[in-house]
């Protein structure tokens, strides 16, 4: 089950042109655009007549044309036109969803509509300062998202997982705070055991230095990690955002923004940065969510009652608190001003 009133991140800014993108979200297909005078559109995938995947088709003006058999839609979800020239039936309409851009990122609202209030989308402007070279990655989970979000805020894995980055994470001293409901997770390591990352990006820094790597987490599944290192000759952060919006309860897209601080001005080093990352969640994270998936089968990871650790405050906290926001979501009780809340 997953939370509806709430904002997910659909893609990034630039995805959305007049050539349609198709995405599965929470299980339902969805089509996004940008018609020709820039309104931004997402809207049931199928469509009406014989379920073809609007995504193939073609955006004409401020319309979407089927790849069928031509029927065209406005950004309300009105069937428009029919090739024939006949009076659009009834049942040719398609819903649409809240869609917004907002700190370089498409976020959608895949619940009531009439909920969807453009306020509760949580700050990520830190992603969009003058400070970086922003880098925008994708990548496919073959796994529950809320896998994706457990390793996150878990970093303790980097020792075993990334030996190359080496940083003995799980004997930093850590801190949790709750703020409403979003997660705090500080983590400072030791000045002599720094992050071996920081040193390798930037070897201006002093080899002692102190590592500490802020996480912030929100609902549904949305992260803030900044990697900070502060030494003799110089500090050094990275800063990047998570997103990771389901597909379907075993598989996720993962959103991820990140800023290049060494040398915004270089192009090459952003571009090295992007690899790099990318290649070590591709080939390190995802494989080991992928085979938990597997191991986990179609059941909630909590249903198998696993071993808890102190390093896994923060993810076993996020995960309180979305099931508490599902659970409130589905009772009878819950309230249109409860979802304006977000309580
Ligand atoms: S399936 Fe779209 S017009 Fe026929
Ligand atoms: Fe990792």
């Amino acid at each position: 089950m997953y939370l509806r009133n709430c904002w997910y991140v659909a893609g990034h800014a630039e995805e959305a042109t007049v050539k349609p993108l198709g995405r599965i979200f929470l299980d339902e297909p969805v089509v996004i655009f940008r018609t020709e005078t820039g309104t931004l559109v997402a809207m049931d995938d199928r469509c009406p007549h014989r379920l073809a995947p609007l995504h193939k088709g073609t955006v004409c003006g401020e319309q979407i044309q089927c790849p069928y058999h031509g029927l065209r839609f406005s950004p309300a979800g009105m069937c428009t036109a029919t090739p024939s020239g006949d009076r659009p039936p009834a049942r040719a309409r398609l819903k649409t969803y809240p869609l917004v851009e907002r700190h370089e990122m498409l976020w959608i609202w895949m619940g009531e509509a009439s909920l969807a209030d453009t306020s509760l989308i949580p700050d990520f402007s830190r992603l969009t300062e003058d400070d970086a070279d922003w880098l925008s990655g994708y990548l496919y989970v073959r796994g529950n998202y809320q896998l994706a979000v457990d390793n996150l805020l878990d970093l303790s894995h980097i020792e075993f997982l990334h030996p190359m980055l080496a940083s003995p994470i799980a004997r930093a001293h850590s801190q949790l705070e709750q703020e409403g409901d979003t997660v705090h997770f500080t983590s400072t390591l030791p000045d002599d055991k720094p992050l071996a990352l920081a040193l390798t990006m930037n070897p201006r820094l002093a080899p002692h230095g102190k590592t500490v790597m802020r996480e912030r987490w929100e609902v549904p599944s949305l992260v803030f990690l900044s990697v900070e290192y502060y030494s003799a000759t110089g500090d050094w952060y990275i800063p990047s955002g998570h997103f990771l919006t389901p597909e379907t309860a075993t598989t996720t897209h993962y959103f991820l923004r990140s800023g290049q601080t060494v040398d915004k001005y270089n192009a090459q080093m952003t571009e090295a940065f992007k690899s790099g990352s990318l290649h070590i969640f591709a080939t390190e994270d995802i494989p080991m969510i992928e085979a938990q998936q597997k191991n986990i089968g179609a059941i909630d990871l909590m249903d198998h009652h696993p071993a808890i650790l102190r390093t896994d405050a923060a993810a076993v906290r996020a995960r309180r608190v979305l099931s508490r926001r599902i659970k409130e979501e589905n009772s009878p009780v819950y309230t249109a001003v409860e979802a304006q809340q977000g309580q």
